[in-house]
């Protein structure tokens, strides 16, 4: 039997090992996925453990994204371009190899499930931490218009959107900058919706065609989405569906089959 796991800190709640334990099902691989919190100051031997005792790979949520990037030997062209990473591999030769799902997670949920291209639109991309850095480039792959980046601190936004500059049309602002007309698609990336908050943002980018996406999911609709609701938005969306498609591209990655998404997102949705 194969070992894989999600390692992250707090991860009780991921839904991690439902989502993989329903795709092994499906797709009849043997394997057990399990969840495993390791001290803050402890993801490298938390790791080193797990694979010592036979593990086969592990996804990786918050905070460790970064630090897994860092210990990988080997990384794909995502990881790299995020510098974090979601999912490792543990090969031959004491290979781990680093992947980076999110990204692509999001794009799949947007255009494959919503039926939605990104291509010439105005987007707005609200945040510049780790979840951000996952999803530029899968986003300036998909050829939108114009694509902005803004967040409270308005620095990490410049600098992030030099970063990814040589991959599309991108600009970093502050809140306060954001340009007052209604965009295409606006995807909150900050983590403000874990506690419940809205950023603070102009209202009159909201129209009644904007596409409105939080990359956080709960039980409830999200704080952010309340608002865009509020303002006139009739399509928004919460993270689940990208949560889902993430765990399928780390599944594809492990197992070389790409499990199907649609009953697990629904059954999720249904509790
Ligand atoms: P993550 O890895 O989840 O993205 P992070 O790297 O700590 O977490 O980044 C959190 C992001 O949410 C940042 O862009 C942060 O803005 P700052 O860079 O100014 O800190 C943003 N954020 C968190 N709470 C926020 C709030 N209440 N309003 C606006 N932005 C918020």
């Amino acid at each position: 039997m194969d070992n894989y796991a999600v390692i992250g800190n707090p991860v009780k709640h991921s839904k991690s090992p439902l989502i993989h334990t329903e795709f092994a099902k499906q797709t009849e691989q043997a394997m057990v996925y399990t969840a495993i919190e390791a001290p803050l100051d402890g993801f490298t031997e938390t790791l080193k453990e797990f694979e010592a005792a036979g593990g086969k790979g592990v996804n990786v949520t918050l905070p460790f994204k970064n630090e897994a990037f860092a210990l990988a030997n080997e990384h794909s062209d995502l990881a790299k371009q995020a510098q974090s990473a979601n999912t490792l591999a543990f090969r031959n030769n004491n290979i781990i190899y680093a992947d980076n799902t999110d990204g692509p997670g999001l794009i799949q949920d947007l255009t494959h499930n919503h039926h939605y291209s990104l291509r010439q639109k105005h987007v707005l991309v609200i945040g510049a931490g780790g979840a951000t850095k996952g999803i530029l480039g899968p986003l300036l792959a998909q050829a939108p218009a114009h694509l902005l980046l803004a967040n409270r601190t308005p620095e990490k936004a410049i600098a992030l959107a030099k970063q990814f500059e040589m991959y599309g049309d991108i600009d970093g602002v502050g809140l306060t900058d954001i340009e007052k007309k209604p965009f295409d698609l606006i995807i909150n990336a900050t983590s403000a919706s874990v506690s419940g908050k809205t950023p603070p943002l102009p209202e009159d980018i909201i129209g009644k065609n904007s596409w409105c996406y939080d990359l956080f999911y709960a039980d409830k609709p999200t704080s952010f989405l309340v608002w865009a609701k509020r303002l006139g938005a009739e399509n928004y969306l919460d993270g689940l569906g990208m949560l889902v498609e993430q765990a399928a591209g780390s599944f594809y990655l492990w197992h070389g089959i790409y499990p199907e998404t649609k009953s697990v997102i629904e059954m999720l949705r249904n509790g």
